[in-house]
């Protein structure tokens, strides 16, 4: 395939979508990081990478995100790799049902789930153009296996995992659409969180892979995805072989 190729890695100022920036741009793609909040950092990575842009949007605002998909095919005319890594979280406990406001589920659907859309149907047109699209979302293992940081937060991830099919069979054969989900990834994802450092501890001692993902594990796999020409509708965990436990 070209070295010309363009990726657009929406949250990749930090963490996984950094790491994703990194491990394409290693291959010679040029990529378009991106980020709603934390300018200066999504900057420093553009500037780091041998040829990239940082555009600052909120995928969940549908005029931003269809302006970062427009904005990136402008800057580089095409786009060959869409990566939906922009996500957050509230952490709640499960039984707190009143915590679970709709407030926070129309939050965490504006960006989880709406935000994932708004992106794709924008490149639809642009990712065709080229013949083999590519469209790799990342979920997370809480919307494969009952858990997470709460309950509103893995429903929008398996709501992901499902139009991550429902897209594939739509959009074949011109653009392949992949999701992986991550288990538990150290970054600054949990920076603060109550209770963390002992998840972590928790999960590195059960994995069979006896330790806590990197979030170089996840660029791997989105790279893997993205070169594999006969894998659509997949949804990949990434997890150490948490999903082995019972
Ligand atoms: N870490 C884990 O264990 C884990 C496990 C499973 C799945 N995941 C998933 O992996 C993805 C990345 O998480 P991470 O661990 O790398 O966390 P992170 O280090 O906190 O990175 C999150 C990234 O998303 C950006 N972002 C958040 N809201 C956005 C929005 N509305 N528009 C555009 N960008 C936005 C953030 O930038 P700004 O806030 O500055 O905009 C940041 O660049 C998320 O989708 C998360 O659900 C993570």
């Amino acid at each position: 395939m070209s070295e010309q190729r363009v990726a657009l890695v929406t949250g990749s100022s930090s963490g996984i979508g950094a790491a994703v920036a990194r491990r394409l741009a290693a291959a010679g793609i040029r990529v378009v990081v991106n980020s709603a909040r934390s300018v200066e950092a999504g900057q420093a990575l553009a500037a780091e990478l041998p040829d990239a842009r940082y555009i600052q949007a909120d995928v969940s605002d549908e005029t931003q995100a269809t302006g970062l998909v427009a904005a990136a095919v402008e800057a580089y005319g095409r786009l060959d790799i869409l990566v939906n890594c922009a996500g957050t979280t509230r952490f709640i406990p499960h039984d707190d049902l009143d915590a679970a406001s709709p407030d926070v589920w129309r939050h965490l659907y504006d960006v989880n789930v709406i935000g994932v859309w708004q992106t794709i149907t924008a490149a639809v047109p642009h990712l065709r153009a080229n013949g083999a699209g590519c469209v790799v979302n990342i979920s997370s293992q809480a919307g494969v296996r009952p858990g997470g940081s709460s309950i509103p937060y893995a429903v929008s991830k398996a709501a992901v995992n499902h139009m991550t099919k429902l897209l594939a069979k739509t959009l074949g054969p011109g653009i392949r659409v992949n999701a992986v989900a991550p288990g538990f990834i150290d970054t600054p994802w949990f920076d603060g969180v109550e209770g963390a450092d002992e998840a972590k501890a928790h999960v590195a001692g059960a994995v069979p892979m006896r330790r806590v993902g990197r979030p170089e594990d996840i660029a791997q796999a989105v790279f893997d995805l993205a070169h594999a020409a006969y894998i659509t509708g997949e949804v990949l965990l990434v997890d150490g072989g948490g999903h082995l436990l019972s």
